[in-house]
């Protein structure tokens, strides 16, 4: 081999093994900070953090000091918390049946009251191996899923970046990651509370996500409502057992603790080709599920129909996309990306500033940051997309109108300000015209520079 071909060998494997540990040690850099997520060094929790996420936050209480036994533990915090001794004695868990031993405070918080901790999935796994390794097994299906919700939101760039007031609301939500008293809440652990809707829409509702507002709306939800009182909610979720389906009947169908592995149009927030092999064969296992009481090729046609809705809807987005693509391209946007501030940490954003259209350019951004029109095809995404997408996936056919209805005007909106954008523009380069340059509100604001003190 000659010595010009041995450097294309060499050359390429020294930059590797300088980049590639450069780039471990840049992450394990930035994540040593004393937050935690992709943003440890810009962002420190506050002290509720410590319930939601406390493998990373949680420290013990030391005003009480002793190792004790669980019994011990109940005697004295029946005076300290009753109402969490009370809800611990009606559960399972203080009577467990077949001659199991009950489990007490101390199995799930640990013996010290020093060094006390809160228990994550991990701990409730070692005795429910089955519930946890479903669970954990949804990380494999990507996002969103619950396993993976906490560094979701931590590591989303618009989370960082706003207020600590305004974002705390985030992990109050996407602690379902660390905690398994999401959806049985503590310190009764009822399966037969979290086999009703109510246990999934304190998470599953507003705008971008309105599974309450259109499950509630169904013929599925005007089901339950009428009638739910009369069901015998002892009943593990299986064909036969329930007249009619609740989030977890769909989601958690068998009490799989997964919610992500039949998932096709997931969030609703990309384009995706339901007819791939792969979602073919999720879309045979919805089918199986609603043959549970309806019939298969009924059923079939109805999802069908999603489908079609989603066709429709890309449609419409797409177009707008066109528009914002075709502004940015001729420099016509106002604020342009380089007269606003870029996100912490987002170097690539600072040194070059372009604005992101559409999910695959890291839409997220969009969030906040963003000239008028931008932000108002986010809207049009986020929230008007989202709850036809959700009406339609759920069956409440008003919330398909509504959000077309509110697509089709938004696209409208779109096309009339960009029309003024580029007038504005066309004046710009004739007379004395100048529009105000927008960067110091933008890069010296309030909001900006409050940001960076706060958080
Ligand atoms: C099956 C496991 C389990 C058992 C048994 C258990 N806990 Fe808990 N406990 C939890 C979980 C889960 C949380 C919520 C943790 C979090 O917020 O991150 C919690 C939170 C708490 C909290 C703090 C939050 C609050 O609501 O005030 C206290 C206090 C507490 N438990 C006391 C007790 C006592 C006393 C007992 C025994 C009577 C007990 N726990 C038994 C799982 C358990
Ligand atoms: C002698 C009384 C006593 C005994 C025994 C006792 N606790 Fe507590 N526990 C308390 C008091 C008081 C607090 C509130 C401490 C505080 O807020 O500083 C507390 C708080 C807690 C908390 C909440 C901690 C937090 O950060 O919010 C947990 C969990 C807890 N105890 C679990 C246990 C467990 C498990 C046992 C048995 C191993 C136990 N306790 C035994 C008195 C007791
Ligand atoms: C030391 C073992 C142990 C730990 C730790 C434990 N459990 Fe349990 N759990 C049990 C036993 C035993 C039962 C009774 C039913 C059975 O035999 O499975 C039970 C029952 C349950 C049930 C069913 C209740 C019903 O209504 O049928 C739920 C839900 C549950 N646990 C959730 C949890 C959660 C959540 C955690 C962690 C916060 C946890 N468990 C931690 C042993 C444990
Ligand atoms: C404590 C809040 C909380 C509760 C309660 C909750 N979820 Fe979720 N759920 C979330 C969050 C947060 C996400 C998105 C996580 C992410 O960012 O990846 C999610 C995601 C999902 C997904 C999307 C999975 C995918 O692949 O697209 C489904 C389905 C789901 N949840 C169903 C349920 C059902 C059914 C219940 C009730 C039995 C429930 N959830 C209860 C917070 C919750
Ligand atoms: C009311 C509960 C709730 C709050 C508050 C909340 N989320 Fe979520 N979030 C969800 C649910 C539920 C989903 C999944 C919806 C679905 O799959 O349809 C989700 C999805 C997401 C996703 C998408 C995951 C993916 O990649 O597809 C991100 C990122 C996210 N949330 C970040 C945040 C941030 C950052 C905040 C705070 C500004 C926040 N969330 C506040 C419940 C919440
Ligand atoms: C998204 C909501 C949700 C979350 C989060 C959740 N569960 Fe459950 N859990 C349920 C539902 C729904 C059922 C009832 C399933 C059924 O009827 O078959 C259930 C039932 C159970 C049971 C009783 C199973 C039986 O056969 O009696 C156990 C034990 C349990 N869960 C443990 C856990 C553990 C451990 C975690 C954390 C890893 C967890 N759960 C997190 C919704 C949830
Ligand atoms: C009759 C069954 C059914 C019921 C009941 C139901 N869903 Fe769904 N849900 C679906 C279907 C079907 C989709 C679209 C699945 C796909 O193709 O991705 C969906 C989509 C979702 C998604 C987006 C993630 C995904 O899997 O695609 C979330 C989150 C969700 N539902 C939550 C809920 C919640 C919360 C409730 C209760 C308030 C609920 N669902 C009730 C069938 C159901
Ligand atoms: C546990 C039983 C059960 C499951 C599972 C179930 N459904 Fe239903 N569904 C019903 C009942 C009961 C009704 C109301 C009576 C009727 O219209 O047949 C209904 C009504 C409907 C309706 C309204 C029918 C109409 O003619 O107005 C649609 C659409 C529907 N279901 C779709 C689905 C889809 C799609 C699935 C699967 C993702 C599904 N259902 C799963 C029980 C179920």
């Amino acid at each position: 081999m000659s010595r010009k071909r041995v450097r294309y060998i060499w050359i390429p494997l020294l930059i590797a093994v300088i980049v590639v540990p450069a780039g471990f040690l840049y992450v394990d850099w930035n994540k040593s900070g004393s937050g935690a997520g992709l943003y440890s060094r810009q962002w420190l929790p506050d002290a509720l953090f410590a319930y939601w996420n406390p493998d990373d936050f949680y420290q013990s209480v030391d005003t009480v000091s002793g190792v004790f036994e669980g019994k011990q533990c109940v005697s004295c915090h029946e005076g300290v918390t009753p109402g969490i001794v009370r809800d611990w004695k009606a559960s399972h868990h203080s009577n467990p049946g077949n001659g199991k031993p009950a489990v007490y405070c101390s199995a799930c918080h640990g013996d010290d009251h020093q060094a006390l901790h809160l228990p994550t999935p991990d701990i409730c796994g070692r005795c429910h191996v089955t519930q946890h390794v479903q669970f954990e097994d949804e990380k494999r299906f990507g996002f969103p899923s619950h396993a993976l919700a906490m560094e979701r939101a931590m590591d989303a760039k618009h989370f960082v970046d706003k207020p600590k007031a305004e974002v705390t609301a985030c992990l109050q939500c996407h602690s379902v990651a660390s905690k398994c008293d999401s959806c049985h809440t503590r310190h009764r652990f009822s399966a037969a509370e979290a086999r009703r809707p109510e246990a999934c829409i304190t998470c599953h509702s507003g705008p971008p996500h309105p599974d309450d507002e259109t499950y509630f709306t169904s013929a599925h939800g005007r089901l339950y409502l009428a009638e739910n009182r009369q069901w015998d909610w002892s009943k593990p979720l299986r064909k036969g057992n329930y007249k009619g389906p609740t989030c977890a009947y769909c989601h958690m169908s068998n009490g799989k603790h997964q919610v992500a592995d039949k998932s096709i149009w997931k969030f609703g927030i990309k384009q995706t080709n339901p007819l791939t092999s792969g979602n073919k064969v999720k879309r045979e296992q919805w089918v199986e599920l609603c043959s549970d009481c309806h019939e298969a090729d009924w059923s079939r046609q109805q999802l069908a129909g999603l489908d079609a809705e989603r066709k429709k809807a890309w449609k419409k987005l797409y177009r707008a996309e066109a528009v914002l693509k075709d502004l940015r391209a001729k420099d016509q946007l106002y604020p342009a990306a380089g007269e606003r501030p870029a996100y912490p940490v987002d170097w690539l954003d600072s040194v070059r500033p372009r604005a992101r259209i559409g999910f695959f350019e890291g839409q997220a951004s969009a969030f906040y940051n963003v000239s008028p029109i931008e932000r108002d095809y986010f809207e049009m995404w986020y929230f008007d997309n989202l709850g036809a997408y959700k009406g339609a996936a759920h069956g409440d056919q008003a919330a398909v109108s509504r959000g077309h209805a509110a697509m089709d005007s938004d696209l409208a909106g779109i096309e009339q300000e960009a029309k003024r954008l580029r007038s504005l523009a066309g004046q710009e380069g004739q007379e004395q015209y100048q529009r105000p340059d927008p960067s110091t509100l933008w890069l010296f604001g309030d909001y900006t520079e409050f940001n960076k003190g706060h958080n």
